[in-house]
C-alpha cells in the first residue's frame, strides 16, 4: 500500500487530521488499534475553544457541533461557601462550546466513512520505520496478516502509550513531566446539571468540578486520593463528597442519580521536544499532557492538528520544507502556555499534601485577587477560552 500521510491513531487527533488532509486533497491511512465503538466508548473532555471549532467547520463536520454544542460566555470559580463569575464573552468577545470528545469523534469517524476514507482497525505491532529518511513506511499486523505501508510522512497520533514518541531516539527526544499527588474521579449521570455553566470549585476537603454534556447529561469530578479505585465509591458516596465539596446553593439544589460512568485519571503535565524526527510528526497526547483542568487537552491536540495540516500543505501545495521544518517550533511555543495555564489552574483549585498554612494563604490570596481584578480575569479568560493559533 502507499499514501501519503500515513496517521497512527484514530482518536481526535487522529480523525481530525486525516479530515482536513482530505478537505485538502491530501490522501492519509489511519491505523487504529482498538475498534472504533471502543473509541467512543470512552468518556474525556467536554469543553472546546472556538479556534477549535473553527478547525471542525473548515473540516466539514460541524454541523451537528454547531446545532447540539452549548456555547458558555463563562464560569464560575467557588471557594468554601463563596463564589465568583469570570466573564468569557466581556473579557475576550468569546465564548466556549461544551460538546463531548465522543461526539467530536462520531462526528469525525461519520465523515471519514462518508468520504470513503482508509481507516484500519484492531491494528498491531505498529512500527515506524525510516523516519529519518524521504521514504519512511509503517508496518503492522491486521488480521494475522503482516503489512506495510509506504508513505511521505508519518503522523504520530497515538496518544500517550503510543509507539510515535518511543521511536524518536533517546538522544534527540528530551522529556518533562509533573506528576500530581491525586486524581481525578469523574462520573456521569443522567441528571440536569446543577448549574447552567461550569463550577470549578476549591474547598478544604479537595478540588470539585460541575460539568455537563446537555440539559440532562451532566458531568461531575472531585480530587480524590492517587491509591482510590472507582469501585471503592459508591454512588452515594460521590454524591455526598461533591455537596461538601460545593456552596450550599448548589449542594442544596443538586439533582442526583446512578452514575451511568464512573473512572479515575491521574493528573500529570508532560512535553516532549521536538515534535518531529525526520518525517515523524508527534500531534495530541502523543507529544503532551496537561491536569484536566482547564480542558485543555483536547484542545492542544487540535492545534497541533492546525500548525501539522498547514506545515503539510505548504510542502504539497508549493513544494517547500518551511512549514514542515518550522512545525515542532510552532506547536511548543502554544503548548508550553497551554501546559503553563493548566499548571496554574490545578494549582490554585487543589488542595495538596503537605500544603503549609502559608501554601494555603497563598492560594487563597490568589483567588481573592482573580476574583477583585479585572486584569486578572482577562487573563484567565483569554487562556481558558483558546490562545489565538
Ligand atoms: P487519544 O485520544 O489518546 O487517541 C490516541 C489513539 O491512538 C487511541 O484511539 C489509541 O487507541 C490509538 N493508539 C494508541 N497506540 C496505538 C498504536 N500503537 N497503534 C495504533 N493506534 C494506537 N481532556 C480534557 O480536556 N478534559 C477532560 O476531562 C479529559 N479527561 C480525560 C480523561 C482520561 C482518562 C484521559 C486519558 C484523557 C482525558 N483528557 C481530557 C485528555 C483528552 O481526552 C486528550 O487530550 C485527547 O483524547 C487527545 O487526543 P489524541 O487523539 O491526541 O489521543
Ligand atoms: C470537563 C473536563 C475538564 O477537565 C474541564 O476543565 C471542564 C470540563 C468535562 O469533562 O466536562
Amino acid at each position: 500500500m502507499r499514501t501519503q500521510v500515513v496517521v497512527i491513531g484514530g482518536g481526535p487527533s487522529g480523525l481530525l487530521l486525516s479530515q482536513l488532509l482530505h478537505v485538502h486533497g491530501i490522501d492519509s491511512v489511519v491505523l487504529e488499534r482498538k475498534t472504533k465503538d471502543y473509541v467512543l466508548g470512552r468518556i474525556r473532555a467536554g469543553v472546546l475553544e472556538q479556534v477549535f471549532v473553527d478547525l471542525m467547520a473548515q473540516a466539514g463536520v460541524a454541523d451537528r457541533l454547531h446545532a447540539e454544542g452549548f456555547e458558555h460566555n463563562g464560569t464560575l470559580i467557588a471557594y468554601e461557601d463563596d463564589s465568583f463569575r469570570v466573564d468569557f464573552r466581556a473579557q475576550t468577545g468569546t465564548p466556549v462550546v461544551v460538546y463531548g470528545q465522543t461526539e467530536v469523534t462520531r462526528d469525525l469517524y461519520a465523515a471519514r466513512e462518508a468520504a470513503g476514507g482508509n481507516l484500519i482497525f484492531n491494528t498491531e505491532d505498529v512500527a515506524i520505520h525510516g523516519a529519518e529518511t524521504d521514504a519512511p513506511y509503517v508496518t503492522f499486523t491486521v488480521d494475522g496478516q503482516e503489512q506495510r505501508i509506504d508513505a511521505d510522512f508519518v503522523a504520530g497520533c497515538d496518544g500517550f502509550h503510543g509507539i510515535s514518541r518511543q521511536t524518536i531516539p533517546l538522544n534527540i527526544r528530551r522529556e518533562y513531566e509533573k506528576i500530581y499527588p491525586f486524581g481525578w474521579l469523574g462520573i456521569l449521570s443522567e441528571t440536569p446539571p446543577v448549574h447552567h455553566e461550569l463550577i470549578y470549585a476549591s474547598s478544604a476537603r479537595g478540588f470539585a468540578l460541575c460539568s455537563m454534556r446537555n440539559e440532562n447529561l451532566s458531568r461531575y469530578y472531585i480530587q480524590c486520593s492517587l491509591s482510590d479505585s472507582p469501585e471503592d465509591w459508591t454512588d452515594a458516596a460521590f454524591w455526598t463528597e461533591l455537596k461538601r465539596r460545593i456552596p450550599a446553593q448548589f449542594a442544596d439544589s443538586l439533582v442526583t442519580g446512578p452514575s451511568v460512568e464512573k473512572s479515575i485519571a491521574p493528573l500529570r503535565s508532560f512535553v516532549t521536544e521536538p515534535m518531529r524526527w525526520g518525517r515523524l510528526f508527534l500531534c495530541g497526547d502523543a507529544a503532551h499532557i496537561v491536569p484536566p483542568t482547564g480542558a485543555k487537552g483536547l484542545n492542544t491536540a487540535a492545534s497541533d492538528v492546525h500548525y501539522l495540516l498547514n506545515a503539510l500543505r505548504d510542502y504539497y501545495e508549493n513544494g517547500s520544507d518551511q512549514g514542515i521544518d518550522a512545525y515542532s517550533q510552532n506547536a511548543l511555543a502554544r503548548i508550553w502556555k497551554a501546559e503553563r495555564f493548566s499548571w496554574w489552574f490545578t494549582s490554585l483549585l487543589h488542595r495538596f499534601p503537605y500544603q503549609s498554612e502559608f501554601d494555603l494563604k497563598m492560594q487563597r490570596a490568589e483567588i481573592d485577587f482573580l476574583r477583585s481584578n479585572d486584569a486578572a480575569q482577562k487573563a484567565m479568560a483569554e487562556n481558558y477560552v483558546g490562545l489565538p493559533y
